[in-house]
């Protein structure tokens, strides 16, 4: 019995300082991650995203598809000022208030938004060696950033149209090459 509350009691330690971790973390911007994340043979991961309907996530509220959607709902500001639409179109979802100077919610749904606000890894997990370490300072990769797509790609969006990972997947690929 003892042993058993001494484990919960450790899990639950070990969960407030992994998250306090994390929310320390300052969102850096796309312009960090280009530096190394561009070149073809490293992947191309900067520019795959700059030619997604991602980077251009926040452009989209200022349409007048979005317009006439928000409109619809009644809302009182544009949509590109209403977190009822920020919430999903941009990183952060239009809330950080821990945002470097480096960071423009501008750049719309980044890579940030799917591999976790990067101050606390950016410089360590460069190293393949250093990658649990990393993970603990809020890098969010493999399976984990798998699981991001369905917070945003989801009903609440007003023009939902279904979630296929691997379809959706296809388009946004950016593997690193193998060795
Ligand atoms: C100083 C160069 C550098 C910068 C800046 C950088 N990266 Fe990386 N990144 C790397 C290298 C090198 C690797 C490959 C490490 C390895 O071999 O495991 C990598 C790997 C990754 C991976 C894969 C991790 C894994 O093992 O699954 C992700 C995700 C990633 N970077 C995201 C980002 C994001 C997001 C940014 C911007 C906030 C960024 N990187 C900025 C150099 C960099
Ligand atoms: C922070 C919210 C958010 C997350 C997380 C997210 N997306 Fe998106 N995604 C969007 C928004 C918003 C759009 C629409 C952008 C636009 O058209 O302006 C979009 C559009 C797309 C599109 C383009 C769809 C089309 O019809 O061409 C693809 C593909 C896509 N997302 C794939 C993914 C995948 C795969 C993941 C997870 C790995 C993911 N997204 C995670 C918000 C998100
Ligand atoms: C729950 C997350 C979420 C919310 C909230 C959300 N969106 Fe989106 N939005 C998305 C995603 C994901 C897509 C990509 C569409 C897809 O492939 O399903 C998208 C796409 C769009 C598109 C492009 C549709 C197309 O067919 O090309 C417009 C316009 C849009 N959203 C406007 C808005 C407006 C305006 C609001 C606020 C009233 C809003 N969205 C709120 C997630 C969201
Ligand atoms: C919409 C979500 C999303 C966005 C935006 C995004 N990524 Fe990713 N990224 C993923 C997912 C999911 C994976 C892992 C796929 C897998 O493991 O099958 C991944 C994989 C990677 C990898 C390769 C890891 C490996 O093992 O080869 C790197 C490097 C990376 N991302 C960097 C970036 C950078 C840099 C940006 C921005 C320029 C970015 N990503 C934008 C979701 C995203």
């Amino acid at each position: 019995m003892r042993i058993a509350i001494t484990v919960v009691a450790v899990l639950v330690a070990f969960m407030f300082v992994s998250d306090a971790v994390a929310a320390d973390n300052k969102y850096v911007g796309t312009k960090t991650c280009a530096m190394c994340h561009k070149a073809k043979d490293k992947g191309e991961a900067f520019t795959i995203w700059q030619k997604s309907a991602h980077a251009g996530a926040y452009k989209t509220l200022a349409s007048e598809q979005s317009a006439k959607i928000a409109k619809e709902k009644g809302l009182t500001k544009p949509a590109s000022e209403s977190p009822e639409c920020l919430k999903c179109h941009v990183t952060g979802g239009g809330v950080a208030t821990n945002v470097d100077k480096t960071f423009d919610m501008k750049e719309g749904v980044t890579c940030e938004a799917c591999h976790g606000a990067a101050s606390g890894f950016k410089t360590t997990h460069a190293k393949k060696e250093n990658k649990a370490k990393a993970v603990e300072a809020g890098l969010i990769t493999g399976d984990a950033a798998k699981k991001t797509c369905e917070t945003c790609h989801n009903k609440q969006s007003p023009t939902f149209k279904g979630f296929k990972y691997d379809e959706y997947w296809a388009k946004i690929a950016h593997m690193l090459p193998k060795k």
